[in-house]
Formats: C-alpha cells, structure tokens, sequence
C-alpha cells in the first residue's frame, strides 16, 4: 500500500491535527506525517506533534508583512523539502493566495466547521443557530481558489440542540470532526494516489 507523505498546517491548538496524527500511526494508514508546520510559533500543536516524535516547524507569518507570498514560499520550500505529497490544513487560519493553491490543488485538503456550502468564513457556529438550523456540522473539502469552496469530500452532522450556545456546539462538534477528518483524509489519499 502507498502511504503519501503528508504535511499538516495548523494556527493554534492542532486538535484535529493530533487525531490525523493518532490515525496515521497505524501502518496500514495511507498517509505518513512527514511535517507538521506552524504560522504561529506559540501554536499549541507544534509541542504535540514533537512529543509524537513528528518534524514540527514554525514560520511566522509576521516578518512577511502584506508579502503573503514570500510567507507561502517559505512554506513551501520546507514543505517541498519534506516530500510532502499531500497537505491537509488543520485549523489554519491564513487565506492562502491563488499561487500556493494551484501549486498544491488536488493534493490539499481543509476541514470547516459548517456544512457547507452553508456558511463559508468564521463564526460558523453562531451563524447557524442564529439561522435557527436543527443541524451543523463539518465537511472536509478539496482547497480551491475560493474561501472553503472546494469540491466536498466528505461530511458529518450533528443535531442542534434547544439552549446551546456556539460554544456548546463546537464542543461537541470537535469529536465529531476527530472522527471525520482522518476517514477523509484516506478518502483523499485513495484518490491521489489513484491519479498517479
Ligand atoms: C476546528 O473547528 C476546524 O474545523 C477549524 O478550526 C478548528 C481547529 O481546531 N478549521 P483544532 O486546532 O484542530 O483543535
């Protein structure tokens, strides 16, 4: 079985990074960590991924100023290094420009907090009991030029229930998303590797 190399990119907690993590330690996984990188170097993940004994990087988006290109190409020369042949952002809170996503297109992939195509951006959680839904959920999905817009390759609902609060929801949402990233990503390794 073809494992592709994968690389993960975080802003913070890495959550759902430490479940690709935990998925991806089984060997028959088709993915191997080969990175794990970072735009902040406070993110709470990058002690995570080390413990894990996987190569865990910060590049500071800061230094970059307005040139997020010259931040993507950091990312990208340390991702290229790593032999990274397929991303998957966890929590990466940087719109990436139209350079990095056709460089990487069809070999990276978001999880969003929403059912999409319902509510793109943030504060998801709120946008939908504000638009009294009886649902939310998360999807997995093919990064494209436009803000989580890519194609779906997978889905998981929950129920709204009455008295809850965006926080209430993302807190039980988060084990769901647990469950549904990692299903995904083999999803998505399958198909990679199909293509090549
Ligand atoms: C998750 O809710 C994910 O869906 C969204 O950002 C959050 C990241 O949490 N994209 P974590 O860093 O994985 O814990």
């Amino acid at each position: 079985m073809t494992r592709l190399n994968l690389a993960i990119l975080i802003s913070g907690r890495g959550s759902n990074m430490e479940a690709l993590l935990k998925a991806a330690a089984a060997a028959d996984y088709p993915a191997k960590p080969v990175l794990v990188l970072a735009n902040r170097p406070d993110a709470k993940g990058l002690e995570t991924a080390m413990g894990a004994g996987i190569p865990a990087l910060a590049i500071d988006h800061k230094p970059f100023g307005k040139d997020r290109e010259a931040f993507e190409r950091a990312m990208d020369e340390a991702l290229t290094e790593a032999g990274t042949e397929i991303i998957a952002l966890a929590g990466f809170m940087r719109v990436l420009t139209p350079w990095f996503v056709e460089k990487w297109q069809g070999r990276m992939i978001n999880i969003h907090p929403s059912l999409l195509p319902k509510y793109k951006g943030l504060d998801t959680h709120q946008r939908a009991l504000d638009a009294g839904d009886v649902e939310a959920g998360a999807t997995v999905h093919w990064v494209s030029p436009g803000v989580d817009d890519g194609e779906i390759i997978q889905q998981a609902s929950l129920p709204i229930l009455p008295g809850d609060t965006a926080d209430s929801l993302a807190a039980r949402l988060l084990p769901v998303e647990h469950q549904l990233y990692p299903e995904a990503l083999a999803k998505a390794c399958a198909l990679v590797s199909a293509r090549t």
